[in-house]
């Protein structure tokens, strides 16, 4: 896809058909862009970039090298589901970088909130270069680059991070849902096969848990925020309100409080649970959750996350709050 301008001309890409079209016309395009040579992708398992490799995988197969790196901050499931989707389902040649320990060790007892996520997006750049370079004869980049991202910015899509990379390793762009919105990339990932829970995901930020694992990151708070998360989805997904709400999760802070286990007093961190409605992330409301789930949700939290004995329901709108809480 050529330009960075939408021609007031295109289709809105609403229909399976629609999204046919524009597949078999991308692998058109793609194959000729692309040659026989090779492509590399940052996959980090959103919506974005998992169209963007599904497409590229129908259009070059083998040629292209996905590099998925677990920065230990993805939600619950999420890195299998990447393993699970891209290279056992669609046969992607998928580099997976356990990089757990580097990114956790980087932000250990680091507190201030764009110090972390600074430290995330550099370490990121630093691993995905390292991949980059143990490959040979890669000369295309491809990134899930949006219309919103070009609108937006000045193109660069700066949570996909690779933007920042050295000289030395500046590849010639591959950007095939560059003049898409988002409603149109989730049609034709569904058209592509991709799993509805990967295709019609909230929004989740870049850095990901490590802005809900507030202040400084403890490996023993953050999988009690992962695993609140899970339970969340598990339930909202049970009770109608997965595709509704616009974004849900936990978070956690870095302190304790007392309880009662067993008749004997003990200590264990709160769990806050957010879910908010918006259409452009500038202003939210709080979603109305029926007292009852949020009730069940709380036992299951308390009962089922090791070291969580309270839980807090966020009443606060956007503004004066914001949607995350660092
Ligand atoms: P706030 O908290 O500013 O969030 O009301 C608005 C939207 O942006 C997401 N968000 C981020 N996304 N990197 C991202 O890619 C970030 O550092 C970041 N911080 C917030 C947030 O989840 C919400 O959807």
């Amino acid at each position: 896809m050529s330009g960075n301008v939408r021609p007031e001309t295109m289709e809105r890409i609403t229909t399976p058909e629609l999204a046919q079209a524009f597949i078999d016309e991308q692998i058109a395009e793609l194959r000729s862009q692309i040659g026989d040579k090779k492509v590399l992708l940052a996959l980090s398992g959103g919506v974005d970039s998992s169209v963007v490799a599904a497409l590229l995988i129908k259009a070059i197969g083998q040629q292209l090298v996905c590099v998925h790196v677990n920065h230990g901050l993805l939600r619950k499931g999420e890195p299998e589901q990447v393993v699970e989707v891209f290279r056992n389902q669609m046969n992607a040649n998928l580099v997976y970088v356990d990089a757990v320990d580097r990114f956790l060790d980087k932000l250990a007892g680091v507190a201030e909130p764009e110090r972390k996520r600074k430290i995330i997006g550099a370490e990121f750049i630093r691993v995905f270069e390292e991949e980059a370079r143990k490959l040979d004869g890669i000369e295309f980049l491809a990134q899930g680059t949006i219309y919103p991202d070009i609108l937006e910015s000045d193109g660069v899509k700066a949570h996909h991070n690779v933007g920042g990379l050295p000289e030395d390793l500046q590849f010639e762009l591959v950007e095939p849902v560059k003049l898409l919105f988002k409603d149109e990339v989730r049609v034709v990932g569904k058209a592509l096969g991709l799993p509805d829970n990967m295709v019609f995901r909230q929004p989740f930020p870049g850095p990901g848990l490590g802005v809900r694992c507030l202040g400084a990151i403890t490996r023993d708070r953050l999988e009690c925020v992962r695993e609140s998360d899970a339970i969340l989805r598990e339930e909202f997904a049970k009770n109608g309100l997965e595709g509704r709400v616009w974004q849900y999760f936990t978070a956690i802070p870095d302190f304790k409080s007392v309880g009662v286990t067993d008749g004997k007093r003990t200590e264990g961190y709160p769990v806050i649970l957010r879910a908010v409605n918006t259409t452009d992330a500038m202003t939210a409301t709080v979603e109305d959750v029926p007292f009852s789930l949020l009730q069940h949700i709380t036992a299951r939290i308390t009962h089922e996350v090791k070291g969580v004995n309270r839980v807090l329901f966020d009443l606060t709108p956007k503004p004066c709050a914001t949607i995350e809480w660092e």
